[in-house]
């Protein structure tokens, strides 16, 4: 199950990269600590120069753009065509392909990638669908030795979800944050290694292979 349809972020794409800065500025929800959850998920994928990697829900780019910066073969992927227009113009020497990500993929993207990032779009997805994803992720589009790198909203459990959505009621939505001790072992139950960090009062940034 997912929150969002393509149209509701088309919408939003002209406006995005503002309420992402601002939001990571007063540290307010939901995009306290972005740059440091972006940073997080960059150090932690430890790509290097060469290395295919797939941004998935790639936004405007601000992701793909780091990956790129550090001499990856950057793809991205997003169903809002209005994201996806920022995207090129911001990472031209990324590939960016339009997909809903729950459903079929086109074929550029049936193969292996060194590693596999997505920052602020799983929360989108329920949590068994979050695992469906992981799961396909891990079985038929990670190349040997490579690791799933996600930040994202999230919590370490479900009172401190509760104190977020009472201070900042006013701009809180309701969707599927992480939620660090019902997450990491539905996780594990299904055949992954995970490890979790809470990176800022909702920001969190998780690192997913698969198990040996
Ligand atoms: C909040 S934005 C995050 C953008 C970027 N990764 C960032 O960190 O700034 C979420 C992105 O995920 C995309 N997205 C959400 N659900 C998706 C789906 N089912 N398939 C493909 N893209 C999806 C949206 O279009 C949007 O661009």
């Amino acid at each position: 199950m997912s929150i969002h349809s393509a149209q509701n972020f088309d919408g939003w794409a002209a406006d995005y990269d503002r309420d992402v800065r601002q939001s990571d500025a007063d540290e307010s929800f939901p995009f306290a600590g972005y740059t440091r959850v972006l940073d997080a998920v960059v150090r932690l994928a430890e790509a290097r120069l060469g290395m295919s990697l797939l941004d998935l829900g790639s936004g405007t780019g601000n992701l793909a753009a780091r990956f790129a910066a550090l001499g990856c073969a950057v793809a991205g992927a997003d169903f809002s065509a209005e994201m996806l227009a920022r995207a090129r113009v911001h990472v031209p020497a990324a590939r960016f392909v339009q997909v809903d990500l729950l459903g079929g993929w086109p074929p550029e993207l049936n193969r292996r990638f060194d590693r596999v990032a997505s920052t602020y779009m799983f929360h989108e997805f329920d949590l068994p669908a979050k695992i469906r994803l992981l799961r396909r992720l891990a079985d038929g589009h990670l190349a040997p030795g490579g690791r799933i790198v996600i930040g994202d909203i999230g919590f370490p459990d479900a009172p401190a979800q509760d104190a977020a959505r009472r201070r900042w009621a006013d701009r809180w939505d309701e969707e599927f944050y992480w939620i660090a001790d019902e997450a990491v072992p539905a996780l594990r139950a299904a055949g992954l290694e995970v490890s979790y960090w809470q990176i800022s009062a909702c920001g969190c940034a998780l690192l997913v292979t698969p198990a040996p």
